[in-house]
């Protein structure tokens, strides 16, 4: 049955079942929240080893460094290693950071806002207008920065491979166009992962802006469902191949890996812009949590250690994100109302409805007892042009919970998409 190909009556009957069977769902006074993409309780279980002082010693870095103590402002060595592993480039090319990679990019933006990219740059909050462009659907902070910041956003279409090139080259011919967001792999919301050559061309292509910057957060990086994370082409890399060695600053954090909250962030650029972030960096701290980089460091151990964690993360997920796909295929496979993702990893599926139908479906949810994230949220300004995308958020909930909250999405879904259809 496809609903595009029901006549009125047709309608109007399948309307009145799933009305019923919403009455039914609200009289059970469910309470679940999908809003956010964290971890269930299990998950971090995985990491409970790091609470304890196995993995602290006596709190000497391998270098001998007194962790803790005040200094070493980068991070010590060993976990600079390692989260440069994770991200695929070297230890002079990392700052390890605080708890969270937001904070880094938040705190990017406003040293580019202030001071400019580099010592001989404008300040970007002395010029009349800078622009961002802003693949959607994607990351709700990643446009509040912008919104803070008065960076005015600029959607493009998120593609499959990556965002939509051919918009992209056009707009970057614009001055005022001074960077992008993307999250390149298993993207939040869509799970898209950027093709090597639409990674190439980011790095390559011709700006107006000579401080053009990607602000690359990939946050799920080595956050696989498959077999192994998917391999990429290092942006830094591609950016130096490419003679603009200063274009990329890539973000990353173990939020996801050990304890959101509580992990370690990482920011990864050319060796010149660590130095220039650095400088003033060096006036924000006197360093970060040595402790928690010496225990992070000696629990993951290496790129293997990470990847064999993710495992046992992955095998909690994968039943969790099938429950989502199998409930959906089985509500609404071939209706003909709804598009949805099959993530290869990271920590969403994300759904398109019929147009016009978003925020009625998730407010019809909600007041079924079934929070998910507010439409509108992974676009700028809050504002979805075709009020059709929703991101669920699979990974807090036990199964059971999540079964029912997928059947109620669904229910809700085919009754707003039923009274559009009547409307037409
Ligand atoms: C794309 C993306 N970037 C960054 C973050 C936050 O990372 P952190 O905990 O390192 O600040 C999230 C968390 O949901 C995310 O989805």
């Amino acid at each position: 049955m496809n609903y595009r190909q029901l006549s009125k009556e047709e309608l109007k009957e399948v309307l009145a079942q799933e009305k019923k069977r919403y009455q039914e769902l609200v009289e059970k006074n469910l309470s679940y929240d999908m809003t956010r993409g964290k971890p269930g309780s299990n998950q971090l279980d995985l990491s409970n080893d790091l609470l304890g002082e196995k993995y602290i010693g006596n709190a000497k870095a391998a270098s001998g460094t007194e962790c803790r103590n005040y200094g070493v402002l980068d991070g010590i060595p060993e976990i600079k290693k390692l989260m440069a592993d994770m991200m695929g480039t070297k230890p002079e090319n990392v700052i390890v950071g605080g708890n969270s990679s937001l904070n880094m990019m938040f705190d990017t933006l406003m040293r580019f806002m202030v001071f400019g990219t580099s010592a001989d740059s404008t300040p970007w909050g002395k010029l009349d207008k800078v622009k961002f462009i802003c693949p959607v659907p994607g990351y709700d902070r990643h446009f509040l920065i912008c919104e803070k910041l008065g960076i005015e956003m600029i959607p493009v279409e998120l593609q499959e491979d990556g965002p939509d090139m051919e918009k992209v080259l056009e707009l970057v011919k614009d001055p005022a166009v001074k960077g992008m967001w993307s999250i390149p792999k298993y993207s939040n919301p869509s799970g898209v992962v950027y093709s090597d050559e639409k990674i190439c061309q980011l790095a390559s292509m011709e700006c107006a802006a000579p401080d053009f910057t990607i602000m690359w957060d990939d946050a799920y990086t080595v956050h696989y469902l498959g077999d192994a994370p998917a391999k990429q082409k290092n942006l830094i890399e591609a950016c130096a191949e490419a003679g603009n060695p200063n274009r990329a600053y890539v973000f990353g954090s173990t939020s996801k890996i050990t304890f959101p909250g509580s992990g370690i962030a990482v920011l990864a650029s050319s060796v010149e812009n660590i130095k220039y972030s650095l400088s003033y960096i060096t006036a924000q701290t006197i360093g970060n949590d040595k402790l928690n980089q010496l225990r992070h460091a000696n629990f993951l151990k290496d790129y293997d250690g990470i990847v064999a964690h993710m495992e046992k993360h992955a095998e909690i997920l994968r039943p969790k994100f099938n429950a989502v796909l199998e409930v959906l295929e089985e509500e609404l496979g071939g209706l003909g109302i709804l598009e949805w993702t099959k993530p290869q990893g990271g920590y969403f599926v994300s759904i398109n409805t019929l147009d016009g139908c978003a925020t009625k479906v998730v407010a019809m949810a909600n007041a079924c007892g079934v929070k998910f994230t507010p439409a509108g949220a992974t676009f700028p300004y809050r504002k979805d042009p075709r009020d059709r995308n929703i991101r669920i958020a699979p990974t807090l909930p036990p199964l059971e919970e999540l079964y029912e909250a997928i059947r109620v999405l669904c229910v809700c879904i085919k009754i707003c998409s039923a009274e559009k259809l009547l409307e037409a």
